[in-house]
């Protein structure tokens, strides 16, 4: 230890601290530097992604127009028209979106001929920000004609205005930059015929996208939400859920064939969570596919994580259909099996292959080297493992090191999970995905659940969890965030039997959310990182390489012996050591660390505190940095060291290894 060039004042200020409070016996635990017993999965923490609560059409994907094709069952949903505009398919220059409108002369130069598009709860504009406004059109006659592209804001201003071309009878793509001239929430997109002749002008897939998308991509995503995800440092992304991977019905399960190629044709798909929750009923809630499984997979290669989709196994929704006909029967189960082994394809395979050659045709050569893939969301009963070993049977065949992930059911115990699990070792599948939407009582009480788990059969994926607060409304607060963060001390001490584990959902937009809580919320301009986000990120951004042997004075690893949780993790390479301690109590507690084995490191640690004064507080777009952590150095004077924690707290600590 090199402390010379520390100022007296400053030790003593360091060191007397932390230790302050020490009054009662401390906490006894114990970190052996030496003797590591498992190894972090780089993977480890990561992001799960739905579309619920416009997760995705009105959230991520950028797109500021709803049913910008004109497909919704209700032609013109999202659209208010005035004039004479009609609604027609014949001749339409995408066969699986066949609508677009026709706008017309009403006949008097006063009366005229428009659109106007609500947007996703109204359209949000940045103040001196670029839009680019792009449709498919098409003139009757050779005749140059017009329309005009106007923002307007709350007041029904216009606040930018902006004429366009449209010359020729084959449909063609045009597209012109505006800029919005003020900052609107709650704006809308209008669009006026402006000719002065009775010929018609056809419109279709009309779009409206911010010029600043994540990495400027055309078809792109919002900017702030991606940034959010990437600064999770996520290991995985599993992707496109839930739920709606299985759909109310088989007909409208997620179909990553329909969500490629050109995104003007890519079918819409109702969404699901339109309809679940009576009381949050969203009837506009339809899935554009413009966030398909290609954006997804680019998303999850620039974010630094590994792609890990989910496939329907062919059952639909099981909360929601009980009859078996509701589902493919095992003969007509081939289709889907077949959409699994395409996926490999398209994600891995050559660019002279079928699906490959797709890949490569939307931008992308190169494989994404996709190493999972689930089948089946929440599913139970015989008939999953049933569908579940046809599945098995073909991907090991063609593919045999894609890890395979089966379900364990919707629930973390009971019935149909203790028959699911048997299931999924006969099978042998790779990883087995738990659900547990519990209190934060539960999150406390079972930070041990892995210890004994069997360490031979399949890994655990913790693919949905959170910390339901239901006398807060469930809201996402400091108290269920504290929870998640001692919980997740037995994911980090059993990563040799848990490798992966994603918190969800993950968005929620603050006026049409089905589901709560969700660990980012956003509005059409802003987003705040929910206090259970910074649990994730200290997790993610912390997670080591090795998980340390770890024992207090019961020689039991701390998992809730009163009131305290702890881990530690070691990363050679970088020459850390991290622990990880959490006092769920009212009260502060003392430690007393020792770190066996350990020989040289810096003296000044980091220590990232997060706490609250009140766990029922949270993050609001408003107050964004209500409950965030917070940084400082902790001179490290001697050990064992000795820490007093306050009441309800986790910290962080990042030690640096001199050797
Ligand atoms: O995360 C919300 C939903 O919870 C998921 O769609 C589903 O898998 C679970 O029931």
């Amino acid at each position: 230890m090199k402390l010379s060039y520390v100022s007296r004042w400053l030790l003593l200020l360091m060191v007397a601290l932390p230790a302050l409070s020490m009054t009662a016996q401390p906490v006894e635990w114990t970190v052996n530097t030496r003797k590591t017993i498992a190894d972090v999965n780089p993977d480890m923490y990561g992001i799960f992604f739905e579309d619920i609560n416009f997760g995705a059409d009105g959230g991520l994907y950028a797109e500021l127009v709803k049913n910008r094709s004109f497909e919704f069952p209700q032609s013109l949903m999202g659209w208010k028209s005035f004039g004479r505009v009609e609604v027609l398919t014949q001749d339409a220059p995408f066969d699986r979106n066949p609508h677009y409108v026709r706008l017309q002369s009403s006949g008097h130069p006063h009366k005229h001929t428009g659109l106007e598009n609500e947007g996703f709860c109204g359209i949000g504009f940045h103040q001196d920000s670029l839009y680019r406004f792009s449709v498919w059109a098409r003139t009757q006659g050779n005749e140059a004609q017009r329309i005009r592209v106007e923002f307007i804001d709350e007041s029904n201003v216009v606040m930018a205005r902006k004429s366009m071309k449209i010359q020729g009878e084959n449909w063609k793509k045009y597209s012109m930059e505006m800029k919005a001239t003020r900052m609107v929430n709650k704006g809308k997109l209008r669009i006026f015929y402006e000719n002065r002749n009775t010929q018609a002008i056809d419109l279709e897939h009309v779009s409206l996208f911010p010029k600043a998308t994540w990495n400027h991509h055309e078809n792109g995503l919002r900017r702030d939400l991606v940034q959010a995800l990437a600064d999770l440092k996520p290991g995985v992304l599993r992707f496109p859920g839930g739920c709606i991977v299985e759909g109310t019905d088989l007909a409208t399960r997620y179909q990553w064939k329909h969500s490629v190629g050109a995104v003007e044709n890519r079918p819409l798909n109702e969404n699901r969570w339109q309809y679940t929750f009576a009381h949050r009923l969203f009837p506009d809630y339809y899935q554009s596919y413009g966030l398909g499984f290609y954006e997804y997979f680019l998303l999850a290669e620039e974010i630094g994580a590994t792609a890990l989709p989910v496939l329907s196994c062919g059952l639909a929704c099981q909360y929601q259909n009980n009859d078996m006909s509701a589902h493919a029967s095992l003969e007509d189960l081939q289709p889907f099996v077949q959409d699994a082994l395409d996926l490999i394809e398209f994600a891995n395979g050559a660019i002279d292959t079928q699906w490959g050659a797709l890949r490569a045709e939307m931008g992308h050569p190169a494989p994404f080297n996709m190493k999972y893939l689930a089948i089946g969301n929440e599913q139970w009963g015989a008939e999953y493992p049933e569908r579940l070993q046809v599945f098995v049977k073909a991907i090991r065949a063609q593919y045999p090191d894609i890890q395979i992930i089966g379900s364990s059911g919707p629930s973390a115990d009971g019935e149909k999970f203790d028959y699911l699990w048997p299931e999924m070792k006969r099978l042998q599948v790779d990883l087995v995905d738990e659900h547990y939407y519990k209190s934060p009582e539960w999150f406390l009480a079972n930070a041990a659940r892995y210890d004994n788990y069997d360490r031979k059969g399949p890994k655990v994926f913790a693919g949905e969890y959170a910390a339901h607060d239901a006398p807060s409304a469930k809201a996402n607060n400091f108290k269920s965030a504290l929870a998640e963060a001692c919980f997740m001390t037995g994911l980090e001490r059993n990563a040799d039997v848990v490798r992966l584990a994603t918190y969800a959902p993950l968005f929620a937009h603050v006026e049409a959310w089905q589901w709560n809580p969700d660990l980012i919320w956003f509005d059409n301009l802003r987003s705040v990182k929910s206090v259970n986000w910074y649990v994730q990120q200290l997790y993610s951004q912390y997670k080591g390489a090795q998980v340390c042997q770890t024992y207090s004075s019961d020689k039991q690893a701390l998992s809730g012996q009163d009131g305290l949780y702890a881990s530690a993790v070691i990363d050679k390479e970088k020459h850390q050591l991290i622990l990880k301690l959490a006092n769920a109590n009212e009260q502060p507690k003392d430690w007393s660390i020792a770190l066996k084995s350990l020989k040289e490191y810096h003296p000044q640690a980091k220590l990232i505190r997060l706490e609250s004064s009140n766990e029922l507080m949270g993050n609001t777009l408003d107050a964004p940095y209500t409950v965030v952590p917070k940084e400082e150095m902790l001179l490290i004077e001697a050990l064992p060291l000795q820490l007093s924690m306050p009441a309800k707290s986790f910290w962080v600590i990042v030690l640096g290894l001199t050797k």
